[in-house]
């Protein structure tokens, strides 16, 4: 069972600044949810942050360009909403909170978790519906970075 929940995602909606069917909306966090489940089969990763990572870690955005400090805003949402809308235990819920807070930094670490990995490339494999093609260097994990895989998300990108 999915850890989103329709309680969840009309919170999520009620506050959210922009268009809910654009860009930085919901239809981008259903796909870097698929990305991110279809990434965490093939390693440790773990589903439920993947799955909160998708659809919290763009819901505080206050515009569609440029707004630095919109991960650390998805991470000080989390904890209101921990326990309301979802349950998790620690280490995850601090998974969770690293990955929102600095997804959109461009630093890329070589020790990051697998989950925090997983989190960003499902993200950045859905850039194509802004315009922007996915580079392999710029991807985290094994699968992200299989051509097909990469093709396959990128299609889906631009739908
Ligand atoms: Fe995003």
């Amino acid at each position: 069972m999915s850890i989103i929940t329709k309680p969840l995602i009309r919170e999520l909606r009620q506050q959210f600044a922009l268009d809910w069917n654009d860009i930085h909306g919901a239809p981008h966090w259903a796909r870097v949810r698929l990305n991110g489940l279809l990434i965490a089969k093939t390693n440790s990763a773990r589903k439920d942050v993947v799955e909160l990572f998708a659809f919290l870690h763009d819901s505080r955005r206050q515009n569609d360009g440029h707004d630095p400090e919109h991960g650390a805003r998805a991470a000080t949402y989390a904890n209101q909403l921990r326990d309301r809308f979802f349950t998790i235990d620690d280490v995850g819920f601090k998974l969770l909170q690293f990955a929102c807070r600095h997804h959109s930094e461009s630093e890329s670490s070589s020790d990051l978790d697998i989950t925090v990995q997983t989190c960003w490339d499902a993200d950045r494999l859905d850039l194509g519906r802004v315009g922007i093609k996915p580079r392999p260097g710029r991807l985290h994990t094994e699968k992200a970075i299989e051509p097909l895989f990469l093709k396959n998300a990128y299609g889906r990108s631009l739908k």
